[in-house]
């Protein structure tokens, strides 16, 4: 049997299980998710919507593709809704079928394992420095039938490339036959000028995936989005089961993608709260946090001489999560990631980093 071995944040459930506690108990920075929580109107839709589970959902989703297609600028045609974003890079994966994976690192550890099964060698490339994206090395490495992941702004280093790097690369994926898809699930955080939604939709070697679950913090949920060119739209929705996404995840997917004010709020508070946040890790001694244009911020701790992992335990004892960055390709055990979060949370963060230093 193939276990799978991929750890991410998040994991609520084994911190309250380790620490004999209840989940409520922690505060999270290992999951990259919108601090403030669902947006009211999805919590009502929630509410409301817990009389219908007694039915199916609607196969098509179809009041949901509709807002989202209206959220993103993107005919309906060329979306594909899912049970989360790494349900769409699982299917995604499997219609490309590719000869070869080309990953930037590090990045999202989701990629790799959906092409587990497959006896592909991953062909990593290296990031530059500060984690700048390769630009060049990867338009140089890509060939006939590869397939190349980009997650743009990149977990877990936060860097953004530009959209103008990114359209030369889908124009250089088509010219020889290769897939570029990059994966978008935090561009929400960093405004969507950057996006490169709209190129993909005529370009059939480039395609984005999307997630609805860390902006409208959905993640308990699940739902996540393709938006390609119809004809692998329709390969890839071969790939997948009917209802994939549930009733309530539909609800609250409609209902958040309404609220303006709660979008607005979000990028306020995300604005804000990173420069409170990075300003406050870099003051702390042996810390080097990274720039980041979206809601985390990768922590190098090597001139500490202590580990993440030690670092992420004493927090942990004192309930608040980290996450360790070690198992990400091209980092090492002297990373951690954590999220960017309200106020209070994150003046608790850096007095707990503050002790540990002492
Ligand atoms: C870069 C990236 N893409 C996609 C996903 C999948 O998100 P979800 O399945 O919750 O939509 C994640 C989850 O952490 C992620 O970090």
């Amino acid at each position: 049997m193939n276990v799978k071995n991929s750890i991410h944040g998040g994991n609520i459930w084994a911190a309250a299980r380790k620490h004999s506690c209840s989940p409520e108990r922690f505060i999270d920075f290992s999951a990259n998710i919108n601090p403030l929580g669902p947006s009211p109107f999805a919590l009502e839709a929630i509410h409301k919507g817990i009389d219908m589970v007694q039915h199916y959902p609607d196969p098509e989703a179809t009041e949901l593709k509709m807002k989202l297609s209206h959220y993103l600028s993107v005919p309906e045609n060329n979306l594909l809704l899912g049970n989360g974003g790494a349900e769409i890079i699982y299917a995604l994966c499997r219609a490309l079928n590719p000869k070869r994976l080309v990953l930037p690192v590090p990045t999202f550890s989701e990629y790799r394992e959906a092409l587990s099964r497959v006896p592909i060698e991953p062909v990593f490339l290296q990031a530059e420095n500060n984690f700048a994206l390769p630009v060049e090395l990867i338009s140089k490495t890509m060939q006939p039938g590869d397939a190349v992941f980009i997650c743009n702004p990149n977990n877990p280093t936060g860097f953004m490339v530009s959209k103008s790097e990114l359209i030369k690369l889908s124009v250089r994926a088509r010219e020889v036959g290769a897939t570029l898809v990059v994966d978008e699930a935090f561009m929400d955080f960093a405004g969507h000028k950057e996006t490169v939604l709209p190129h993909v939709l005529e370009n059939q070697h480039a395609v984005v995936v999307g997630s609805l679950t860390k902006f409208f913090a959905l993640p308990g949920l699940r739902l996540g989005y393709l938006a390609a060119d119809k004809a692998l739209i329709h390969k890839v929705n071969q790939q997948l089961p009917p209802w994939r996404v549930n009733l309530l995840a539909q609800m609250a997917g409609e209902a958040s993608l309404e609220d303006e004010n709660y979008m607005e709020e979000t990028l306020q508070i995300i604005n804000r709260e990173r420069e409170f946040l990075y300003q406050g890790l870099n003051n702390i001694t042996g810390l080097k946090p990274y720039p980041s244009r979206t809601n985390f911020i990768l922590v190098n701790c090597s001139a500490t001489g202590i580990t993440a992992e030690i670092i992420s335990n004493k927090l942990a004892d004192n309930n608040i999560l980290v996450r360790v960055a070690d198992n990400f390709p091209g980092l090492d055990k002297y990373y951690f990631r954590v999220a960017v979060r309200k106020r209070y949370e994150n003046e608790l963060l850096l007095k707990n980093l503050r002790s540990i230093q002492i």
